[in-house]
């Protein structure tokens, strides 16, 4: 009996690659580049199941491809802005992402990120590696303490509620939240600490926190929801953190922010335009930027990769998977 055809966007631990050239008639990526539209979409007639990425941009015109075979899009990673889900649902194709496994070493990024920024650490190690640092004094590279500070945390689902714990726990630090809708907490460990409050509106989240850490999808609603004015409605020492999607930030704004000092200090993982990243950003000592490690260590992508398999799996036997988000 001929195997299910899977077709794996990018270059995936090789264990699990390893089990889907076991399973599958597998297509793998050796080379790891991103998928071109026009691949995707010969991706769409040949394979049964697309095992994809955040880098790959699944479109209406790939649901609609003619003679398209694809049943199932299973996501590596949780966020899934990068398909077009209502084309995926008129479509009738299984859409899958991978909750849970990255939800602790993503919160352990913020919390670098907030580290990060609060006491200048990327400029700090530029400085000894510049050769520049002429050693220890009194005045040198002050940052600001956190313990007491007040983190203001934008979406409160499982990896916010991660980073509030964390935040509470090894920083001392005081936590406030928003979300537009209430969280759905499945399990007591998952909870955000006893003494977070939920802030009534974004903008009183804003202007009455030291740090802004966000952690809500990419969604329509949520595309440059931190633009000029809700920037300039933090105070002029406040610090913004992004972990989540890049154009959650409209980044242009954040610039202009950065450069007249409406806030203080932005660490970003993500960004408006990735895998580019603004030169003008790139300029400014009070920024840190990483390259979208938030779930990037061996175990959670292994977790990941076991997860998205799982996934393919049962929808490819017709079961109902774990993660289905469409
Ligand atoms: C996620 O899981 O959404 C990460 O950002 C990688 O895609």
């Amino acid at each position: 009996m001929s195997r299910p055809v899977v077709v794996v966007t990018r270059k995936l631990p090789s264990e699990i690659e390893a089990q889907i050239t076991e399973r599958y008639d597998a297509h793998l990526n050796r080379n790891d580049t991103p998928l071109s539209a026009v691949a995707m979409a010969d991706a769409m007639k040949l394979a049964d199941g697309i095992l994809c990425t955040v880098t790959d941009k699944i479109t209406a015109a790939h649901f609609t491809v003619p003679s398209r075979r694809t049943r199932v899009v299973a996501n590596f990673g949780v966020g899934v802005n990068h398909i077009d889900l209502d084309a995926a649902r008129t479509a009738g194709v299984i859409v899958t992402n991978t909750p849970d496994v990255l939800t602790d070493d993503t919160a352990d990024l913020a919390l670098a990120l907030i580290l990060m920024t609060s006491r200048r650490l990327g400029e700090g190690e530029r400085h000894v590696r510049s050769g520049a640092w002429s050693g220890w004094r009194p005045t040198h590279m002050l940052g600001r303490s956190l313990r007491g500070k007040v983190l203001g945390i934008v979406g409160y689902g499982r990896i916010g509620r991660a980073v509030a714990r964390r935040a509470v726990s090894a920083l001392g630090m005081r936590v406030q939240w928003w979300a537009p809708r209430d969280p759905v907490v499945d399990d007591a460990m998952s909870a955000g600490p006893e003494h977070a409050t939920r802030a009534q509106t974004l903008e009183a989240l804003l202007a009455t926190s030291d740090v802004v850490s966000l952690h809500c999808p990419a969604t329509p609603e949520t595309r440059h929801l931190m633009n000029a004015e809700r920037m300039s409605q933090m105070p002029p020492h406040g610090i913004l953190i992004n972990t989540a999607r890049g154009n959650v930030i409209d980044e242009h704004a954040l610039v202009h922010a950065l450069r007249e000092q409406v806030i203080a200090a932005a660490g970003l993982d993500v960004y408006e335009f990735e895998p580019t990243v603004l030169p003008d950003l790139r300029d400014f000592e009070n920024v840190v930027l990483l390259p979208h490690l938030g779930s990037a260590t061996v175990e959670t992508r292994r977790a990941m990769g076991e997860r998205a398999l799982e996934n393919l799996a049962a929808a490819l036997n017709g079961d109902a998977p774990r993660d289905r988000v469409v």
